[in-house]
Parts: structure tokens; sequence; C-alpha cells
């Protein structure tokens, strides 16, 4: 009888544990649709690539709602958009319980190869990464793709074939040099001397932006870069090259600068201004990035305009990587919605920055 008694419990037993796992499974699918976006950079769908399925990750598939381990290995904080894009995927991850492992590559892409590694022998159900430069991934990247990890790039996007990665999420670096160049043609009428100061050495920004802005001007036979070197995408790199720039022999005759992204163009400022000149007015200044220390150097006179590259890809990316941890398509490209700013609509802008 007693055996009976104890048989009878631990069938009882069993029943209540196998109700109360299925009621957990049922929930975390239950809540299948897609967080909205919060703010944020508003994605556009590129029409360059089909929407793409990727296999389920391997850790047992998934379901937007679900909470996911995403690897991510970010490039450094090299400039202030760095930051406010560091900031836009932690804050993003943390208000959808998503566990980020977040590795800083200190602008190593060693570094970002270990921590890609590391991230597939953690086994993490996504990986996001953001290259440093365009080649050198298609090793670990197969490597990646033989694990059945899937892949989101954020910013910016590798030289890899497309199979290797299931979308990215990132500007048009491109149309931003073309922007910036445009908006220079206009302002000057076609005639400048231009220094331009170039991103990091074979990323995909300085490749572009370099690209974008050339394709540009060639239309006008009166504008010509006279000097171009990479300042590395930091204040500190920009100030020091504009300085070499302007005590070279050329130096006294440009009246133009391009710079790839704020910070560098925020670093040349101060050596204009050591060298008696004034920066907005004797040197027109073209940068990119939108970040505030741009709209605020606007405002001041010292920068004439900013193309805007829109750091806050949390919300998007973490859109993507939901749908594709479950198995839902998404497009190839995702592109943020971007503007130009000069000194006109700098001070009416200016409290309405997020970054
Ligand atoms: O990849 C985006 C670029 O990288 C930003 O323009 C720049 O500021 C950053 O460091």
């Amino acid at each position: 009888m007693n055996r009976t008694i104890t048989s009878f419990g631990g069938l009882f037993a069993c029943l209540v544990f196998l109700l109360v796992a299925g009621c957990e499974r049922t929930d975390s699918g239950s809540s299948s649709s897609s967080p909205q976006p919060s703010g944020g950079a508003t994605p556009t769908t590129a029409t360059t690539g089909e929407a793409t399925t990727q296999p389920s990750a391997s850790t047992g598939g998934g379901a937007p709602g679900r909470k996911l381990v995403v690897g991510y290995s970010q490039i450094g904080a090299e400039s202030a958009w760095r930051t406010a894009n560091s900031e836009s995927i932690k804050a993003e991850a943390a208000k959808r319980g998503h566990d980020l492992r977040f590795a800083d590559a200190q602008q190593k892409q060693e570094n970002q190869v270990k921590a890609l590694r590391s991230f597939v022998s953690q086994k993490v159900d996504v990986i996001m990464f953001s290259p440093v430069i365009e080649t050198g991934w298609k090793q670990v990247m197969t490597d990646i793709k033989r694990a059945n990890i899937p892949v989101v790039l954020a910013d910016r996007r590798v030289d890899a074939p497309e199979d290797m990665y299931v979308t990215f999420v990132g500007s048009d670096f491109i149309e931003e040099g073309r922007r910036a160049g445009q908006w220079l043609a206009e302002k000057t009428g076609g005639k400048a001397v231009i220094a331009e100061l170039q991103g990091t050495v074979g990323s995909a920004p300085a490749n572009d932006r370099k690209k974008g802005f050339a394709e540009v001007i060639a239309k006008y036979p009166e504008m010509k870069i006279i000097k171009s070197q990479s300042g590395d995408f930091t204040r500190a790199g920009g100030k020091e090259v504009m300085q070499a720039f302007l005590k070279s022999p050329e130096g006294s005759q440009i009246n133009a600068l391009y710079a790839h992204n704020d910070d560098m163009a925020l670093g040349a400022i101060q050596s204009i201004k050591e060298a008696g000149k004034q920066p907005g007015k004797d040197i027109l200044i073209v940068s990119i990035d939108g970040v505030r220390g741009a709209f605020e150097a606007m405002v001041a006179g010292e920068l004439n305009c900013t193309v805007e590259c829109n750091p806050l890809l949390g919300p998007t990316l973490f859109d993507a990587v939901e749908k594709v941890a479950a198995g839902q398509p998404v497009p190839k490209r995702i592109t943020p919605e971007e503007g130009v700013f000069d000194q006109s609509k700098a001070a009416a802008a200016l409290p309405t920055r997020k970054y």
C-alpha cells in the first residue's frame, strides 16, 4: 500500500513538472511579435538585396521576445560617433533583456578576430560585428558559418561573399561622400583648393567617402584636392595632420577642408586657429557624422556643414537580430535615413540632437 502511495506521489510530481515546463515554453513562444523600434535610426530597406532567411541559431532557433545571447565586436572608442553607437547598442540589448557580450577591439582587427572566435566557442545565438577594415575576414567568417551562427554586420561592410552574413545594418558611405562634395561644390561655385582628412586606412567609410566625394568634384575642373591623408577618425589625428598640411609649402592655398568625420574636423579647427586663420571663413569645412560637437562648432561659425551618419543603430540592429534568431526573413541591407545640416540649420537643430 505504502509503495502504491509513493509511486502515485512520484507520478503526480512528474505531471506537475511537465505542466510547468510546458507553460514556460508557451510563455516564451507566445510573444512572437517583434518589439517596436524605440527611436534612433529610422531604417529604410535598401533595394540592393533580396530578403534572406537564415537558419535559426545553433542553440535552438528562437522567436522575437526570447532572451538571446548576442556576441558583439565593436571597433573601439575613436570618436563621439562610436561612443554614441556603443551606448545605443548596449541600451537596446538591456531594454529587450538580451545577454550582450560586448567586446571592444581597441581599433585592432586581430582583437576582433579573437572576439569572434570566442563567440563561436561560447555558442552565442547571433554574432554582430563592426569591422574596423574591409578585408581579411573570409577565414573567420567561414568558421562562423560552419558553426551555424548567423552574422549581422553593424555599421561597416566587409569584403566577403554575401552568404557569409545575413544582413548589414549601416549607412551608405558613398552617398555621404557625394553629399559632402555636392554641398562644397554649391557653396564655392565649383572652385576650391581642398585638403582631405581621411578616416582609418582600409575602412569602408574611408574608402567610400573618398570615392563619393571624388565622383562629385570630378565634374568641377576647378575643385582640386591638393592634400589627402588619414587622421584615423580621431580628433588628435585630425589636429596633427591638418597642422602638417598648413605648414607644408602648399598649405597657404588651402581654402576648403573635407574631413571624413566630425572629430577630425574638430581637431583640424584647432590647428587652423593656431595657424592664425579663421575656420569656417578662410577655410570652409565640411565633415560627416552630425555629432553634437559639430553642431556647436557650426553655431560658433567654425564649421560649415555636417553630413549626417546616424550611430543610433541599436533598435534596428536588435529588430534584425531577433528576426534572424527566429529564422524569419530580413533584408540583406538596412540603411538609416540621414540628412545634411549646414550653419543655416544648426541652431534650430542643436537642441534636438540625440548624440
Ligand atoms: O563607421 C562610421 C564612422 O566610424 C564614423 O563616421 C566615425 O566617426 C567612426 O569612427
